[in-house]
């Protein structure tokens, strides 16, 4: 392989997904999973299977359905885990089994409350079974930045030795600082001579913000293979975020020894959206590399730099992150033909039943807006796809607004058996009133914590998207909605935040009932 090709591991479906309130079921992680592979990462963690009958199924969907990448499926030391994680993975193309134990002291008496003799001893269990299944095996020393290196080290070498072909050095809590990581995996190299025929891996928490810049510290020191999460989500403050890291390594990689990605990066923008619209966690506006500001210019200064000369205010092109495509690609008189080679120019295979629903909902929108464009079919597609899964569906709403009189909606909502409910409620507004009319039908008491709009794109006719929060017996949940009138919109995100709601409150019963491994 070429020595200065850095590997991206994408985790944002297992560390990513593991973020408070994200709950992704199997066709949004099949939906992510595609978009993943379309941008060309080398490795999709997928999921840690022994944790869920849910989390068990989508990895193996995707192991099943997603070309390209290597699907990693996440596993303790336990043979159990182990064994879920190979059932899970063992159909994709090239898969592989990623195992982990602690190696710092305070996790191993405190969590694993155990010894590092017994630590050891796990690890080196762990990559020979792990190694009976797959070649391709994954190992990581977790907590390895506030661990003892003298000890990780050890441990790192029993797994070399039993055969581990990556190695991945984990700052699971975002402690470690740029130049301490770089001296630390300089010393495990020299400790471990068997590191230099693995690749190593490193793995960046961004409590203090210093995720990117430590995964860059030890692609300096000879990592080979970058651990992070599209929008930079996952556990607390998140991992280092996916379109950073790509976008460093293209702009500076020539400063850092010609180091690079193989990744297509005119699809960051679009993985970042479809992550964001179906985990409900925003991209701030003013993210590096993909957020809505990135590439704006407010200062008449810089504004008159840039009409002359691009360059003087931008270090990266725009269209290198994929910024520029929202090209009109239909409008109300396109049909059927025309609308699925739109889907396919971006990349959504849709026939049969999923394209006469996607032509019908394109129609409705195309009615009420002139022109419909490519982050609009994205929508359309993301919110269609939404449709199949979810429990219950709003199928009708009137609502009532008017300055004189308290706002009053009546709302008719489809149960997942299929029985037609009615509520009505009178609100503070017309939002309110249609999100209490929908807990009235349902006769469910969630509460809103969240409620957000955007607009798709610009323009007084744009899609409006919305994002709900809400809570039930403690947990939280989100939904999404797509439309050009508002209400609908919140209506829809609303039904679909409860219906998630409602999934997620009744595997927390069962799995009371039945305790899984974790
Ligand atoms: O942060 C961490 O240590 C992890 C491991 C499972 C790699 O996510
Ligand atoms: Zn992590």
């Amino acid at each position: 392989m070429d020595p200065n090709r850095v590997l991206i591991f994408d985790t944002t479906l297992r560390d990513g997904e593991q973020s408070p309130g994200i709950s992704l079921n199997t066709a949004e992680k099949l939906e992510i999973a595609h978009q993943l592979a379309r941008l060309g990462v080398d490795v999709i963690e997928a999921g840690f299977p022994i944790t869920s009958p849910g989390d068990f199924e989508a990895v193996q969907a995707i192991s099943r359905e997603v070309e390209g990448p290597i699907i990693a499926g996440l596993a303790r030391t336990h043979v159990a885990d182990i064994d879920a994680a190979w059932e899970a993975v063992k159909e994709a193309e090239r898969p592989r089994i990623h195992t982990f134990i602690s190696t710092s002291d305070i996790h191993i008496e405190h969590q694993l409350q155990t010894t590092r003799e017994d630590v050891k001893g796990q690890a080196r269990a762990a990559v020979a079974h792990a190694k009976q299944y797959c070649d391709d095996v994954e190992f990581s020393p977790m907590d390895a930045t506030r661990a003892d290196l003298e000890f990780t080290a050890e441990v790192c070498a029993i797994a070399v030795e039993e055969g581990a072909t990556t190695i991945n050095i984990p700052d699971t809590v975002g402690y470690t600082m740029p130049a301490e990581y770089t001296a630390y995996l300089e010393r495990l190299y020299a400790l471990v001579p068997g590191l230099r025929d693995v690749v190593l891996s490193v793995h960046c928490h961004d409590d203090l913000g210093m995720a990117v810049a430590n995964s860059l510290a030890g692609v300096m020191a000879g990592a080979r293979q970058v651990e992070c999460a599209v929008n930079g989500i996952g556990e607390r403050a998140g991992n280092a975020s996916l379109e950073e890291i790509v976008m460093l390594l293209r702009t500076r990689g020539d400063a850092i020894g010609g180091v690079h990605t193989e990744l297509n990066s005119r699809e960051l923008a679009r993985s970042s959206r479809l992550v964001s619209r179906l985990t409900g966690y925003v991209v701030q506006p003013n993210k590096a590399i993909v957020g809505r500001n990135a590439f704006a210019h407010e200062s008449g200064i810089h504004q008159d730099g840039v009409l002359k000369e691009r360059e003087t205010y931008e270090i990266m092109d725009a269209t290198t992150v994929g910024l520029d495509s929202n090209a009109i690609v239909l409008g109300k008189h396109s049909g059927r033909h025309a609308l699925r080679q739109a889907l396919e120019d971006l990349g959504f295979t849709v026939s049969g039943q999923a394209l006469n629903q996607a032509f019908a909902r394109f129609k409705e929108i195309a009615d009420r807006k002139k022109q419909v464009t490519a982050m609009d079919l994205e929508a359309i597609v993301t919110d269609e796809l939404r449709e199949e899964i979810a429990g219950y569906t709003l199928e009708w709403f009137d609502v009532e607004a008017s300055s004189r009189r308290p706002p009053h909606a009546t709302v008719g909502v489809r149960s997942p058996e299929g029985t037609e409910m009615t509520g009505s409620f009178t609100g503070d507004g017309p939002v309110d009133a249609i999100f209490h009319a929908i807990n009235s039908a349902t006769g469910i008491e969630a509460k809103l914590r969240e409620f957000r709009v955007d607009a798709v794109t610009a323009g007084q006719d744009a899609l409006g998207e919305t994002s709900v929060v809400l809570e039930l017996d403690g947990r939280s949940a989100s939904g999404q909605g797509v439309s050009t009138d508002i209400i609908e919109a919140a209506g829809r995100a609303y039904v679909r935040a409860l219906s998630n709601a409602v999934r997620r409150r009744d595997v927390a019963e069962r799995e009371a009932l039945e305790p899984s491994a974790l």
